[in-house]
Parts: C-alpha cells; sequence; structure tokens
C-alpha cells in the first residue's frame, strides 16, 4: 500500500522521519530518493532523533565523505551516493561494509548503487511540490493482519 505524507516545513518533514525511525530495526535499510534540496537530509535529521542521537548533534549530508556514522541506539550508516556516478569498486565495498545485520544504513541517491540495495529495503521517496511543501511517500508493507486465536 503506498503512503503518502504532505509536509509544509523542513520541521515536519523531520518529524515525519522521526516517526518512521520507530519501525526501523537493525539490518534494516531505507533509501531516499528525491531531487537536489528535496529534503533527503532533514528527513534523516529525524530519523536519527528518533534513533537516539543526542540532540544537537550535526546531521549533514555526507556529500564528499560518502558515509557518516551516528552514534544512536542501533548505529545509523548515513550514504550518499550522488558522486558515485559511477562508483568504483572501492567505494561498492565501503557501503557494502555499511549494510550490516546490527545496524541501520540510510542512503540518498540509491539509484547510483542500485545492485547493493536490498530488495527488502523501505523505499522513501521526497516531490518537491514548490516553495516549502514536499510529498513523502513510502510503500507500506502489507501486515499480514491480527492472528486468530485458535479456538
Ligand atoms: N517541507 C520541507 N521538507 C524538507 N525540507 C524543506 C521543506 N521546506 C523547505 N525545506 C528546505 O529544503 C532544503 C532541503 O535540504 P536537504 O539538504 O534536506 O535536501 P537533500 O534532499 O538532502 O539534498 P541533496 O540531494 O543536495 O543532499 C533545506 O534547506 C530545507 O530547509
Ligand atoms: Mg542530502
Amino acid at each position: 500500500m503506498k503512503k503518502r505524507v504532505m509536509t509544509c516545513s523542513p520541521g515536519q518533514t523531520e518529524s515525519l522521519g522521526r516517526k518512521l525511525a520507530l519501525r526501523l530495526r537493525p539490518g534494516q535499510v531505507l533509501t531516499l530518493q528525491g531531487d537536489l534540496g528535496a529534503g533527503k537530509t532533514t528527513f534523516v535529521r529525524g530519523l536519527a532523533g528518533g534513533l537516539g542521537l543526542r540532540r544537537g548533534a550535526t546531521v549533514s549530508s555526507p556529500t564528499f565523505v560518502i558515509i557518516h556514522e551516528y552514534p544512536t541506539r542501533v548505529k545509523l550508516y548515513h550514504i550518499d551516493a550522488y558522486r558515485l556516478d559511477p562508483p568504483g569498486d572501492q567505494d561498492l565495498d565501503l557501503i557494502g561494509d555499511c549494510l550490516r545485520p546490527d545496524s541501520i544504513a540510510v542512503i540518498e541517491w540509491p539509484e547510483r548503487i542500485a545492485d547493493l540495495v536490498p530488495a527488502e529495503a523501505l523505499r522513501v521517496r521526497i516531490r518537491h511540490l514548490g516553495g516549502d511543501r514536499r510529498a513523502v511517500e513510502w510503500e507500506e508493507p502489507v501486515s499480514p493482519g491480527p492472528k486468530r486465536s485458535g479456538r
């Protein structure tokens, strides 16, 4: 089921990231698609906050270093593949090492490293709607529904 939430400010996009962080478990990969300035890093700021990153810690685009690592409750790797066009073997190895069962990874510009993204990744897209308006979309996993008791 496709989910779509409209936001009207950076703060609202951040809050949404904070909310979605609650459902992330160790080993989860989340990809973030959207144009330059769509709000991907803003969303990650919320995710990191929701995962326990202390207030005031810096969350910025890892465009030049490619990977940031945050000391959240479950370690969060923040990857920006924008400059990897195309990625070299060393880049792919470095990023591959961040996709670990005990950590969460969030990837901006996942289309650059599509082969590395696991099929079960949570794929989020942010669309710029003009001004401060954004649409944040993702595919909601279909829940199996309530368990029936065996009566
Ligand atoms: N509703 C909104 N949600 C998110 N950001 C918004 C919103 N309205 C305005 N902005 C502004 O848009 C910019 C988003 O920048 P951000 O670095 O999060 O984008 P990005 O998608 O990570 O870009 P890049 O691809 O360059 O890394 C910020 O300056 C933010 O203040
Ligand atoms: Mg960014």
